[in-house]
């Protein structure tokens, strides 16, 4: 039986980049962090020049494709306070829809992490979370991530980032991070990834049977 489309948002940091790489692997579909298509075009903008041509960065979204995006590479802080910046103009988030559309449109189902698939890209996937954590924990968590990777970071200085991503994400207006109606909330606070995976297959399990 297909997966159907299981479609993931969160705040940064949030841990549903993690869950999401393990909910496609339990399913076997593919899946797409369709954070990485706006820190790919936040990415190709920099290295023109900077973040202030609009239709540059419209335009480089319209050349983006799925395949070969260095993840490691985009991973950084600086591109990701970038890729918020990019992810509020309206061109640049149309012009990134079908390709998120046509990766949902697989045959066998397709997982994909993002901060509007539930609510905009795929409003009618099979099963819809959204996972949160307090900005304090996600914020220690991203800490980990950073000094893990020999990233020069302070705690308040990865706190400050994650609240200005939030209000910039959450109160842009085009398609803000809001959780659909229809979604299951999940708060990953308290838990730690494989709680959380065993709380988001329950939950995906549940929807299902519904
Ligand atoms: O999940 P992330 O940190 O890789 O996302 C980087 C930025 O991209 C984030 O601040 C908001 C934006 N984004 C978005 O607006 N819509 C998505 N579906 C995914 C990410």
């Amino acid at each position: 039986m297909s997966a159907g489309v299981i479609a993931i948002d969160g705040p940064a940091a949030s841990g549903k980049g993690t869950l999401a790489r393990r909910i496609a692997a339990a399913f076997g579909v593919p899946h797409l962090d369709t954070g990485l298509l706006y820190r790919a075009v936040a990415a190709r903008c920099l290295a023109a020049g900077g973040l202030d041509d609009e239709a540059a960065s419209i335009a480089a979204a319209r050349a983006l494709e799925v395949t070969g995006l260095d993840a490691e590479a985009l991973r950084s802080a600086e591109i990701g306070a970038a890729a918020s910046v990019v992810a509020a103009r309206p061109g640049v988030r149309a012009a990134l829809m079908d390709l998120q559309r046509r990766f949902a449109a697989q045959p066998g189902g397709a997982v994909l992490d993002g901060r509007d698939i539930g609510t905009v890209i795929c409003p009618d996937a099979a099963a819809k979370l959204f996972v949160t954590a307090t900005p304090e924990v996600r914020a220690r968590r991203r800490l980990n991530e950073l000094l893990g990777r020999g990233a020069p970071a302070t705690y308040d200085a990865v706190l400050a980032d994650i609240r200005t991503r939030d209000a910039r994400d959450s109160g842009r207006a085009a398609a803000p991070l809001l959780q659909a109606p229809d979604a299951l909330r999940l708060d990953t606070t308290d838990l730690d990834i494989e709680a959380a995976f065993a709380a988001a297959m329950a939950l995906i399990a549940g929807k299902r049977r519904a």
